[in-house]
């Protein structure tokens, strides 16, 4: 079905991103994915015969501009194409503005934007040669909508969603589409240390009655990565059991 199709998907270790790894794993694609440390999940998808010469890892820091040229040079290099990018990798802090000191301010804007563009921008030279790609960046509703103790993030996730909607005006006459995924919460690391009371606030909130699974995400991930979503670009799409309605 997507035999020979290649995807990156930056942070794919846990969470979200190791449901999007497997997730287009199961759908033939060739996967090469990058974190800082490795986990049971990269270990066992690296030693398994199934996934041979179809799975790349790599240890790597977002933040290193050299590791990712080097990542997506390693990449070309083994697989010859990249069809699809997941820009996944990323990070919060919960905490209010005052409170936060410059390395954690910059930690977070590196990683959620500036390590984004670039990863993008080398990722999409490659796709230019091809005169094709789709790129998914995982963005957040706190992007449009504010929440208490999350101004740096959703400073860097609207950033996100305005470098999705520039880039798919200047890639898309080169075949290149660009869309944001909005997740509302999520059941990951990320939201594991939320206190209970803020959690069943938003589960009372959220119409659907519960926080996202990372399998709720997937699906819309696999989508515009396909050629079923050929005609769009540009868009934020919220995943978020109706939290925005
Ligand atoms: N969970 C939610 O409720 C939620 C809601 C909306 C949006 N999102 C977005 O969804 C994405 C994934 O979140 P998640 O909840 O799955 O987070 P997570 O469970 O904390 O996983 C983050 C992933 O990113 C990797 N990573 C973190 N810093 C990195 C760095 N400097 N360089 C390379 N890789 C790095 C981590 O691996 P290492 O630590 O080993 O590097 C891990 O694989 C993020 O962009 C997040 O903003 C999440």
């Amino acid at each position: 079905m997507n035999n020979g199709k290649v995807a990156v998907v930056s942070g794919g270790s846990r969470g979200l991103g190791k449901a999007i790894v497997q997730t287009l794993l199961d759908e033939d694609y060739k996967v090469a994915a990058f974190s800082r440390s490795e986990s049971d999940f990269i270990n066992t998808l690296r030693e398994s015969e199934k996934y041979r010469g179809r799975f790349y890892w790599d240890a790597a820091d977002a933040a290193d501009d050299a590791a990712m040229k080097q990542f997506v040079l390693q990449v070309y290099r083994k697989f010859s194409r990249i069809d699809g990018l997941v820009n996944n990798a990323g990070l919060n802090l919960d905490q209010l503005l005052p409170l936060t000191n410059d390395e954690d301010i910059d930690r977070i804007l590196n990683l959620n934007i500036g390590s984004v563009i670039k990863l993008t921008r080398n990722v999409s030279r490659v796709m230019l040669k091809q005169n094709s790609g789709s790129i998914v960046n995982i963005s957040s509703i706190i992007g449009s909508r504010g929440f208490k103790g999350t101004s740096v993030y959703s400073a860097s996730k609207a950033a996100l969603d305005g470098l999705t909607r520039s880039l798919a005006r200047e890639l898309g006459s080169k075949g290149i589409r660009v869309n944001s995924l909005a997740p509302g919460f999520v059941d990951t690391d990320m939201t594991k240390n939320m206190p209970e009371k803020q959690k069943s606030q938003i589960i009372r909130r959220t119409p659907m009655g519960r926080l996202g699974e990372t399998d709720d995400m997937t699906g819309l991930v696999r989508f515009l990565l396909s050629p079923e979503s050929s005609f769009m670009t540009g868009q934020t799409m919220a995943i978020d059991g109706g939290l925005t309605c």
